[in-house]
């Protein structure tokens, strides 16, 4: 199969932002898509939004901390779709601030969200993608993963984390699955400095309303690479606007 028509995609983080922009794109496209995140009002709203312009979509709640709720994730593709051709792990907390702040809560969800997200996110997904002989991880990093920038270390460690363990699947993932990084830099969403301190907070939205691309240039970046034919991964890409230093 090639091309993003008639896949199956599940997207965790399809709330707002880059999640939501992803689903549309894809729908645009002709995916089927099955979507994932906390706020159940939101995610309605984006299944309802895709259904009335004419897609397919469907939205379970999905806490990605915690493993049952990938499974379910997973599930819901197979039962309304008979298959999963691709995940799309976006889901994500950027409630930055300094060390000496230890907003230790925030360090954990973190972790919890970027690090053990991703983790239940394989584990549901790959003895799907096994059975089938077939499936793409599509794994949303940060440019932070490539330039550590203060206050943002807690989140750049997790983010690297992210990079290290898509580069160490897509090694394990052997002829028949696909799996690809994707690396957005300023991104014009509500997330940008959600919850950071208030001095990073303000940081980042004001960059983020100087510099930030839209979040349909992320989900064009994602379908590009979902849409590549079957033998042929899209390993890496980063995106960024071209004013980010
Ligand atoms: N915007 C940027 O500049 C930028 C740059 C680089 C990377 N990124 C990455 O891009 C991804 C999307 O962020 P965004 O910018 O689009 O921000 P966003 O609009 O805040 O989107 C984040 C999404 O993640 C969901 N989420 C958060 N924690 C979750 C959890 N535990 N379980 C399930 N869903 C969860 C949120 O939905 P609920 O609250 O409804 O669960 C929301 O849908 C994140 O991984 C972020 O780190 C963003």
């Amino acid at each position: 199969m090639s091309g993003i028509q008639g896949k199956v995609v599940a997207i965790t983080g399809a709330s707002s932002g880059i999640g939501e922009a992803t689903a549309t794109h894809l729908a645009e496209q002709g995916a089927h898509l099955v979507l994932g995140a906390r706020r159940e009002d939101r995610l309605n709203a984006v299944v309802d939004r895709i259904t009335a312009a004419g897609g397919s979509a469907a939205g379970t709640v999905v806490d990605v901390t915690r493993r049952a709720d990938l499974g379910r994730l997973t599930d819901t593709a197979l039962a309304r779709f008979g298959r999963l051709d691709v995940l799309v792990s976006n889901a994500g907390t950027m409630a930055i601030s300094p060390f000496d702040e230890l907003r230790q809560d925030d360090w954990d969800a973190m972790v919890a969200t970027h690090v053990t997200g991703l983790l239940n996110g394989i584990g549901a997904a790959l003895p799907v993608f096994r059975r089938q002989r077939s499936g793409q991880f599509v794994n949303v990093a940060s440019t932070a993963a490539y330039v550590v920038k203060s206050p943002q270390a807690v989140y750049a460690a997790t983010k690297t984390a992210v990079k290290v363990l898509t580069e160490g699947l897509r090694q394990e993932s052997g002829p028949h699955l696909r799996v690809t990084l994707v690396s957005p830099g300023f991104t014009d969403t509500e997330g940008v400095g959600k919850g950071a301190s208030p001095e990073a907070a303000r940081a980042l939205a004001r960059q983020r309303d100087d510099i930030a691309m839209p979040p349909s240039a992320v989900a064009s970046a994602i379908g590009y690479a979902i849409g590549q034919p079957d033998g042929v991964d899209i390993s890496e890409i980063v995106v960024r606007p071209t004013v980010q230093a």
